[in-house]
């Protein structure tokens, strides 16, 4: 792989890479060779994510369990390992508790990055790719989104991703650090071993796992937010990408920072999803045909703030990063039934 070939990464840190994307990522990570050290409070993971990992890669993780605000704690791991990137996830994510907590979101958030990228000054480390999302094209007029798209986040918690955004493209404007912005679209699934995937706390916010425990009968019925969309079937359309697609995603960006040395563009962003947008119906009945029975739904008024259609056009992704998502959404919802059938209650085991 290019970016060992040339010698130039070894050792990357993974913020929040106990959390269900950056633990895909952490596999991905691993199987290119390279090093691995991870920082989560654990505050919406487990530590067993990690030791999956490991179980799936033959490798070891080396973790910190350390709130990312605590800069003292933060410190010691940049004194004790040369760390030659950073892919930072470490966030809170809920759109319904960033409106009901919006001070914890943007202390949380934003002061994270903070102190994380004071690390990256200090210790001269000069590559950072962050987990943006989607939320900041708000209610795109149009589809597929390009990265061109007025950005406006509707919510506190996709006002954080775009403050963060303009954070790193300021410190990108003033110093050597290279950014990559990647915009997820909707990342569902799990990797194809079963061994980790989206483990949840309380009630499921995303649809997959939602319809994962109506399908396990932990759960009467899938709720619909909106059936009267100008869409196929009236529910709306999004862009759901295969979760280890998405985690592809960041070693090729890291090659691209690196690849690219003096040349590149000090921040560049990309949308990360599959440019195809399903309906929940669509996601339903897919899922269906993975798990063998009927999934009861139950049509119900629109949430505020929810948009009828995204979905990415991510052409600049697969030409600069020369990556494209693979996996059709039936292995998707395939890969998520089997780690729900292995998991019945994530990661806790009594
Ligand atoms: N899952 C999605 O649908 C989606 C879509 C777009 C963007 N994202 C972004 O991707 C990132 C990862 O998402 P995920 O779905 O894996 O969420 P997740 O909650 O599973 O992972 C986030 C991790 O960050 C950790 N964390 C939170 N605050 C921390 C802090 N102060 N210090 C240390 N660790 C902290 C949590 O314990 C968790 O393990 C997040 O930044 C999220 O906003 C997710």
């Amino acid at each position: 792989m290019r970016i060992l070939g040339r010698g130039r990464i070894k050792t990357v840190l993974v913020t929040g890479g106990a959390g269900y994307i950056g633990s895909h990522i952490c596999v991905e990570l691993l199987d290119a060779g390279l090093e691995v050290l991870v920082i989560d409070n654990l505050s919406n993971s487990s530590q067993e994510a990690l030791n999956r990992v490991e179980k799936i890669t033959g490798k070891t993780v080396l973790f910190y369990q350390i709130n990312l605000q605590d800069k003292a704690r933060v410190k010691t791991v940049f004194e004790t390992h040369t760390i030659d990137a950073v892919i930072h996830l470490a966030g809170l994510k809920s759109v319904g508790d960033s409106c009901r907590l919006p001070l914890e979101y943007y202390q949380n958030n934003i002061s994270s990055t903070l102190v994380l990228l004071e690390m990256l000054e200090q210790f001269s480390v000069r590559n950072i790719v962050f987990s943006s999302s989607a939320t900041v094209y708000g209610d795109p007029a149009t589809v597929p989104v390009t990265e061109q798209f007025p950005l406006r986040a509707t919510n506190p918690y996709g006002r954080t991703k775009l403050m963060i955004e303009e954070i790193l493209r300021d410190v990108a404007n003033a110093s050597h650090i290279k950014v990559v912005l990647l915009r997820y679209f909707n990342p569902i699934g799990a990797h194809e071993s079963g061994l980790i995937g989206e483990a949840p706390n309380g009630t499921p916010n995303n649809l997959l796992p939602y319809i994962s425990q109506v399908a396990m009968g932990q759960r009467d019925k899938v709720l619909i937010f909106g059936g009267d969309y100008p869409t196929i079937d009236g529910t709306g359309v999004r862009d759901y990408i295969h979760v280890v697609d998405l985690a592809k995603g960041h070693t090729k960006a890291l090659q691209e920072i690196v690849g690219n040395g003096s040349k590149g563009e000090s921040c560049q962003v990309y949308n990360l999803g599959t440019g195809h947008g399903h309906s929940v119906i669509e996601v339903i009945k897919a899922f269906e045909q993975a798990c063998g029975h009927k999934i009861i739904y139950e049509i119900v008024d629109r949430r505020s703030g929810d948009v009828a259609e995204c979905y990415a056009n991510p052409a600049l992704a697969n030409e600069k990063l020369n990556w494209r998502a693979e996996k059709e959404l039936s292995e998707m919802v395939m890969d998520a039934w089997h780690w729900q059938t292995q998991n019945p209650k994530g990661y806790k085991i009594d």
